[in-house]
C-alpha cells in the first residue's frame, strides 16, 4: 500500500488554568519527532504537528510543521491535515481534559482557601474523531496509527484503545515515574494490530526504535489493508 502522504503528532498539549498555570505531561517531543524524520524515507510528503515540545524536537526535516497548544487545536490541525492516503501515527500525548474555565487573571494563593477546586472537562478524543471523520467523508486509503502510554497492564490496555478508537495500529510502551519511556530514554514497544502482538522492538534509542517502527510498517502495509469496521 502507498500513501501519498504522513501526519505524525508529537509532545504534550497544555490546557491553561489562568495565565500561569496549565496542564500538561512530560512528553518531550522525541519520539514524534524521530517518527516524523524516519517516515521522510519512505513517505515523501510529511506533516508534523507538535505540542509544546522541546526545541530540539520542533523541526525534523523535510517536513511541514504546525504547532498548536491546546488538544483542540491539535484536533484541528489533524483533521485539516487528513485526506485520501493518509497514515496518522500519533505519538502526541494530548491532556486528556482541560479546565471548564480558563480565568483571564491570575488566581490569588492569598484568596484565604486552602482548598482550590478545579473543575475539568474531557477533552475530545482526537484519533476517534479522525476515524469517524474518515468513514463519515468516505476518506480512501489511510492507516490509523495510536500509541498507548501505559504504567501497567501493556497488552490489556493497548489492545483496548485500538479496539476502542478503531485503529489500524498501535504501539504499547510503558511510562511512569521508574519505567521508561518519556524524554531521554532508551524504550521497549510492542505493536499490536486487530490480530494480536505483532512486533517487540527494543531496548533501544527513541531514533533507533523509531526507524524500526517505521520498517515495520513499511513492511507490513505492502499488505492490503482493511480498515477495522
Ligand atoms: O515525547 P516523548 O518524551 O518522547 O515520549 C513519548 C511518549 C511516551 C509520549 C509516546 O511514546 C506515547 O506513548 N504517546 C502517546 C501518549 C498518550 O497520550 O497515550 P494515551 O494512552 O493517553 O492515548 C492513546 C492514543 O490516543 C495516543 O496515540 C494519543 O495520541 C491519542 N489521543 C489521546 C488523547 C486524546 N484526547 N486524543 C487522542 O487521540
Amino acid at each position: 500500500m502507498n500513501f501519498s502522504k504522513a501526519v505524525v503528532t508529537s509532545g504534550p498539549t497544555r490546557e491553561w488554568i489562568d495565565p500561569v498555570r496549565y496542564i500538561s505531561n512530560a512528553s518531550s517531543g522525541k519520539m514524534g519527532f524521530h517518527i516524523a524524520e524516519a517516515i521522510g524515507n519512505w513517505v515523501k510528503n510529511v506533516t508534523y504537528i507538535h505540542g509544546q515540545v522541546m526545541d530540539e524536537y520542533k523541526n525534523p526535516k523535510g517536513s511541514k510543521k504546525i504547532g498548536v497548544e491546546t488538544t483542540l487545536e491539535m484536533r484541528d490541525a489533524v483533521l485539516s491535515e487528513i485526506c485520501e492516503g493518509t497514515i496518522l501515527i500519533m505519538a502526541a500525548a494530548p491532556a486528556d481534559f482541560r479546565p471548564a474555565e480558563s480565568r483571564e487573571m491570575k488566581i490569588k494563593k492569598e484568596d484565604g482557601s486552602e482548598v482550590l477546586l478545579l473543575e475539568l472537562v474531557k477533552n475530545p478524543d482526537i484519533l476517534k474523531s479522525v476515524s469517524s471523520e474518515i468513514s463519515k467523508k468516505e476518506i480512501s486509503g489511510c492507516c490509523l496509527v495510536g500509541f498507548a502510554a501505559e504504567t501497567n497492564f501493556l497488552e490489556e490496555h493497548a489492545i483496548g484503545k485500538l479496539k476502542n478508537k478503531n485503529l489500524n495500529y498501535i504501539v504499547g510502551n510503558y511510562v511512569g515515574k521508574t519505567q521508561k519511556g518519556f524524554g531521554e530514554v532508551e524504550t521497549s514497544v510492542v505493536i499490536y494490530s486487530p490480530l494480536g502482538k505483532v512486533a517487540e522492538i527494543g531496548p533501544l534509542s527513541k531514533e533507533a526504535i523509531s526507524e524500526r517502527i517505521v520498517e515495520f510498517f513499511k513492511m507490513d502495509l505492502t499488505k492490503t489493508v482493511v480498515r477495522p469496521s
